[in-house]
């Protein structure tokens, strides 16, 4: 048995390729930093989606994907609203149809977009704002968040985020997805199987807590003090580690290069040299608390200080990475549907056995 499958290769793919001990990510061909830096979100889901379906996605359909999603999902918004935010996501991606078709996968692909800032306004006691088809997925995003046109820079710095995490290798919710794919269920299925898995704190869910881990050091005023405490107590430092990378995670960087292009105002900037000297101390307390496991910097912890900088709330980060991923979970799916069996693997029984004879 092999404990958390590590090592062990449970599909071909020609969608993204992780390699950990170069610190290399790369998806259809390209390096994730050249993607991130030169590919919209469209662009990058055309890219992902090119050869599982009949067409290639045109950039305004996601658009039109994104309004009618809106419309199909408002009435039922102020019931949604009442969940956590990442859960009446999810409760509202499972109102859509479980088809195979383009229409159903692009209906997918902007349904978290499209929720994320309808929801997180009702619980502020805002009115939804109805997106805009013409514009792009972050630009649209942000408008809808923020009720007014985007700044175009914080489009960019978002376009990069989504781009960046749209797919990596099989992580725990690709894994799943798959899964649920080979069973031949519907796409919708399958993306709610990506979503479930993404939420937890050891994969999607850890942006948020990096946030709290930062206001709490600002609060106690010496970094090293307060990540020294947390390992003594056999905590784990969020938005450090890896299963797969032994160097420092390829999208981290792409995410400061984002960060960087926002053009900073001084307490943009302050917030991410607090941040870069809290992430050297971690590391160098890393590699004392853990000398055998090479402990890096991994992708949680620019998305935090990313999406904190566009202006999302903390309970929206991991709304925001399923924005992004989706389109690649959707990928593996019709390329598990495509090319793969059920997967279906064992395990071993180690209960006890009855006493028949008793
Ligand atoms: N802080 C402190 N110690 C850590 C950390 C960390 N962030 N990550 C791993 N370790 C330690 C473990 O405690 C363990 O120590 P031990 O051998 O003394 O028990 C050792 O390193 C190996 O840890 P594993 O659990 O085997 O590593 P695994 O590959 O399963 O975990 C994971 C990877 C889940 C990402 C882990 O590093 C972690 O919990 N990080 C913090 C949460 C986080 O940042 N999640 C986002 C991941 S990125 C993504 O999914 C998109």
């Amino acid at each position: 048995m092999v404990d958390g499958l590590d090592q062990i290769v449970a599909a071909e793919t020609v969608l993204s390729e992780v390699d950990g001990r170069a610190g290399r990510l790369i998806i259809r061909g390209y390096p994730v930093e050249v993607l991130a830096a030169r590919f919209s979100t469209e662009q990058a889901t055309a890219l992902l989606l090119d050869g599982f379906f009949d067409t290639v996605p045109a950039t305004a359909q996601i658009g039109a994907a994104r309004a009618e999603v809106y419309e199909h999902l408002i009435d039922a918004a102020p019931r949604l609203a009442q969940l956590e935010l990442y859960d009446g996501v999810r409760a509202g991606v499972a109102l859509l149809d479980d088809g195979q078709s383009l229409d159903d996968a692009l209906r997918l692909v902007a349904a978290p977009a499209a929720l994320t800032p309808m929801l997180l306004r009702l619980r502020r006691g805002l009115d939804p704002v109805p997106p805009d088809p013409s514009l792009g997925q972050a630009a649209d995003l942000l408008r809808m968040l923020h009720g007014r046109a985007a700044d175009p820079a914080q489009v960019r710095a978002l376009d990069a985020y989504l781009v960046t995490v749209c797919d990596h290798g099989l992580n725990a919710s690709t894994f799943a997805s798959r899964v649920v794919a080979s069973t031949r269920a519907g796409l919708t299925s399958a993306v709610l199987a990506g979503l479930s898995a993404l939420k937890g704190p050891l994969h999607g869910g850890a942006p948020g807590p990096v946030i709290e881990m930062l206001d709490a050091i600002a609060a106690d005023g010496d970094a090293r003090s307060w990540l020294a405490a947390r390992l003594r107590q056999g905590e784990r430092l969020m938005g450090f580690g890896h299963r797969i990378y032994r160097v420092r995670d390829p999208r981290a960087d792409a995410l400061k290069a984002a960060l960087r292009v926002l053009g900073q105002s001084p307490a943009a900037s302050e917030r991410l040299a607090f941040a870069e000297q809290v992430e050297r101390t971690a590391l160098e307390l890393l590699r004392e608390a853990k000398p055998d496991r090479p402990l890096h910097t991994n992708v949680e912890f620019y998305t935090a200080l990313l999406l904190e900088a566009v202006g999302f709330p903390p309970e929206a980060f991991t709304c925001l990475f399923a924005a992004g991923r989706t389109a690649g979970w959707i990928a593996h799916a019709r390329e598990q549907l495509a090319t793969g069996r059920l997967i279906r693997p064992q395990s071993r029984y180690v209960g006890p056995q009855a006493d028949l004879a008793a």
